[in-house]
């Protein structure tokens, strides 16, 4: 693998802002829209167990329902893909089950051998007090896909802007999820930004290093 120069990966933090104006001329083509994917589908999760879901919308009219409940956000309807985050509410013996033996096909193992994991893993999250709390638990699961994203595409030239200024519930709505079991906790639409969006001059406002890293 060839690293990306540490000058390089600063570069390309830097040039990522929240954009607050996409070209709704300009589309992700294919492969770079196939690149993205596969960095959601990468992104670390807790035990592996992928507690999520992405909906990738395009649709012209869907965006347009969405940005209604996203705070009249114009990047919902002006972005190339509109990205929404979707966790699963509870976790559940089947959806561990479910990736223990993907671990195994995946693996060439033997899922009973991982009997032990699964119950560990069950007992963790299913029936003991963290099962209490799981959707906060998912939640930051896709918090860190969705901070994945935002970088990977920064690296390949692609802007997004991070939304919770959204209608989660709503979105559930518009998205068919409610009752589902699955629920929408944060979107992130992504494109070029357009030619005139002045945030993309904006310094960025960050406190100073002495406040936010500690050497011990
Ligand atoms: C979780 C999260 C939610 C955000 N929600 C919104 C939003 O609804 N609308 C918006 O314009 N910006 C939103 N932002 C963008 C932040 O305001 C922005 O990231 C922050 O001011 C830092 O600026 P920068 O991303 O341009 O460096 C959100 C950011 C994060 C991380």
């Amino acid at each position: 693998m060839e690293n990306l120069s540490p000058a390089k990966l600063i570069e390309s933090l830097e040039w990522r802002y929240a954009t607050k104006k996409f070209d709704a001329s300009k589309k992700i083509d294919e492969k770079t829209w196939a690149c993205l994917e596969q960095a959601l589908i990468l992104s670390p999760s807790s035990y592996g167990l992928q507690p999520w879901k992405f909906i990738i919308v395009q649709n012209t009219e869907i965006k347009n329902k969405l940005k209604a409940v996203s705070w009249n956000q114009a990047q919902v309807s002006d972005c190339s893909h509109h990205v929404v985050f979707v966790i699963k509410e509870k976790m559940d013996e089947e959806h561990i089950a479910y990736f223990i033996n993907q671990t195994a096909k995946v693996r060439n193992q033997d899922a009973q051998s991982m009997e032990g994991y699964k119950k560990m893993m069950i007992g963790d999250l299913v029936t003991g007090p963290r099962s209490h709390v799981i959707s906060e638990w998912a939640a930051r699961q896709a918090y860190i896909a969705l901070g994945n994203f935002m970088t990977a595409a920064a690296v390949i030239g692609v802007d997004t802007c991070p939304l919770e200024g959204i209608d989660p519930v709503k979105y559930d709505e518009i998205l068919g999820l409610t009752g589902s079991g699955w629920k929408v906790v944060v979107a992130c639409p992504a494109g070029y930004r357009a030619d005139d969006d002045k945030y993309s001059a904006a310094k960025k406002v960050r406190f100073d290093t002495k406040d936010l890293i500690i050497h011990k």
